[in-house]
């Protein structure tokens, strides 16, 4: 019986074309430019600053989760919830940066490693520590996000992006202070069973 015409190609072409190398596209740290009538110098200052933003997002993001695995004592039940109720909010607003730094023609950062060497959140130890001190590390760290954004903010007003003033105030900076807030009533030393 003859064998089909183009058999042997049909059969190749089912075949996953794996272990792939190629030269990167956009080198991080390079602008390719959409047409978002924004200039080029506007474009890269937002993505430094929206990269440095999204190292600390990332941070304070895995910090949540830590604490929220490794949370002890009586309030364990309603800290390992909340811890991971803003870890979930945290994962929002660093897929919610990124998309903004690829939007502008930047490249996001990605992976951990990157992450660490781009934080300026302190390291968090790999041990384990007491509530006070794991809701003060994650108040520090708050801070420092929305010191930092309320600057980058107000240049990117000054300089016309306006996407990114509005990202960073009415996603980022009222997310983390709403955050700070639920945080900080648990560090009030208030009775629990008898009123002073
Ligand atoms: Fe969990």
């Amino acid at each position: 019986m003859p064998r089909p015409k183009n058999a042997g190609t049909s059969l190749d072409r089912a075949r996953p074309l794996d272990h792939q190398k190629a030269h990167e596209i956009q080198a991080f740290g390079h602008l390719t430019r959409l047409p978002i009538a924004l200039s080029e110098n506007t474009a890269r200052q937002s993505v430094e600053n929206l990269n440095q933003v999204l190292a600390d997002t990332f941070t304070l993001r895995d910090l949540y989760k830590k604490h929220h695995w490794q949370v002890a004592g009586p309030t364990f039940y309603q800290l390992h919830l909340l811890y991971d109720k803003h870890y979930e909010e945290q994962n929002a607003l660093v897929d919610t940066l990124a998309e903004r730094i690829q939007s502008l023609g930047g490249l996001t950062l990605a992976m951990a490693p990157d992450i660490a060497e781009t934080t300026i959140i302190p390291r968090a130890p790999k041990g384990r520590e007491e509530v006070p001190a794991q809701i003060s590390r994650l108040l520090h760290a708050h801070e420092i996000i929305l010191k930092e954004a309320r600057t980058m903010a107000r240049l990117a007003a000054e300089s016309g992006d306006d996407g990114t003033n509005d990202l960073l105030i009415s996603d980022l900076i009222r997310s983390n202070e709403k955050q700070v807030w639920f945080l900080s009533e648990h560090l009030v030393d208030v009775p629990l069973v008898k009123a002073d």
